[in-house]
């Protein structure tokens, strides 16, 4: 019995095969087991021997298990990490890149171009109160952007703000003058979007303020920002304009770059492009925000992320940035 039971122990190939082998010898209807129980039938003086020699057995046999039981384990253990390791040589398995939005790449550039001039990056809320997005910007009480028809009301006192100017406003009674920031940001109108209007946009707002700011000073800013922006071949144009919180104000164009200035389909024929609005701040918001108008002046500007960037990019529909069209996306990587 031992010597079979050695035999077939080692050649147990898994644990399940040696638990069926415990069974079978040592088990309660094992083989042994039937020999120790069976000792009562025999005569006396062979009871010892036997039973001596049974044990034994029995004692050869756990041991056997025993060994054998612990090579299986570590021999499972070693298939389990084998399976389970990493092959470092394999090829990498590519995930789809996405790309940087086109708005977005365009803030980062507008950003650091302002930056490399002096200007500090602040943000504003989105949700304003009619005071910092009307009442403190000059906006007279019946001026028609105040409508509920071009204006979200959140209450009588909050709205989305229609524009980033109020973050002028924010940053001027908040500090000291001399102040240099842009404020880029979304903004919203009561608009029925269309290749033009979107009910949400962006703008880029700046501000300087301090000592002998004048309209040169804006005119110079622009210009370096429309060169840097759209390329050094671009020249810039000023037309007097009217808004409430500037004076003078302005607007400012670019050679179209698409023509060069020669009219084409993109600037309908006139060479130029409409792109932002700006102007030196009227005394009324800097007294208002609590700064000496006799002594600071300063100059604004705010223009549309989408508008520049549709400018830029030759794209004829604003509402191609916010539907999230792969085939769209993917061409600005
Ligand atoms: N906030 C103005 C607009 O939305 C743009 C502007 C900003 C004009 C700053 C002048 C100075 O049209």
């Amino acid at each position: 019995i031992q010597a079979q039971g050695i035999k077939e122990i080692q050649s147990a190939k898994n644990l399940k095969d040696l638990e069926a082998l415990r069974v079978k010898y040592l088990g309660k209807k094992g083989e042994i087991t039937q020999i120790l129980r069976g000792m009562g039938k025999l005569p006396p003086e062979e009871r010892p021997v036997i039973g001596e020699l049974a044990n034994k057995v029995r004692e050869n046999i756990t041991e056997e298990l025993k060994k054998s039981k612990e090579a299986l384990e570590a021999k499972a253990l070693e298939e389990k990490l084998a399976a389970e390791a990493i092959d470092v040589t394999m090829p990498g398995r590519k995930s789809p890149l996405g790309s940087i939005h086109p708005l977005r790449q365009s803030v980062e550039n507008l950003e650091e171009i302002f930056i490399s001039m002096g200007f500090k990056v602040v943000e504003g809320p989105e949700i304003e109160t009619v005071e910092n997005n009307f009442d403190a910007l000059n906006a007279p009480k019946n001026h028609p952007s105040r409508d509920l028809s071009d204006t979200f009301y959140i209450t009588d006192n909050l709205v989305l703000r229609t524009q980033t100017s109020p973050v002028q406003i924010r940053v001027m009674k908040e500090s000291k003058p001399p102040i240099r920031v842009i404020s880029p940001g979304r903004c919203f109108r009561n608009d029925t979007p269309d290749a033009t209007h979107s009910p949400m946009f962006h703008q880029l707002e700046g501000l300087v303020i301090d000592k002998n700011i004048t309209l040169g000073d804006l005119k110079g800013t622009l210009e370096i920002f429309a060169k840097s922006f759209f390329g050094s071949q671009t020249k810039t144009k000023f037309r007097p304009h009217h808004f409430p919180f500037t004076e003078p104000s302005a607007e400012m164009d670019i050679t179209c770059f698409k023509c060069g200035g020669m009219g084409c389909s993109m600037c309908k024929g006139s060479g130029w492009i409409e792109l932002l609005g700006a102007g030196m701040v009227h005394p009324n918001v800097l007294e208002y925000c609590g700064i000496d108008s006799e002594k600071y002046s300063g100059f604004a500007f705010g223009m549309g992320i989408d508008r520049i960037t549709m400018a830029k990019h030759d794209i004829d529909d604003i509402r191609l940035f916010f539907e999230n069209d792969q085939r769209f996306l993917q061409q600005f990587r």
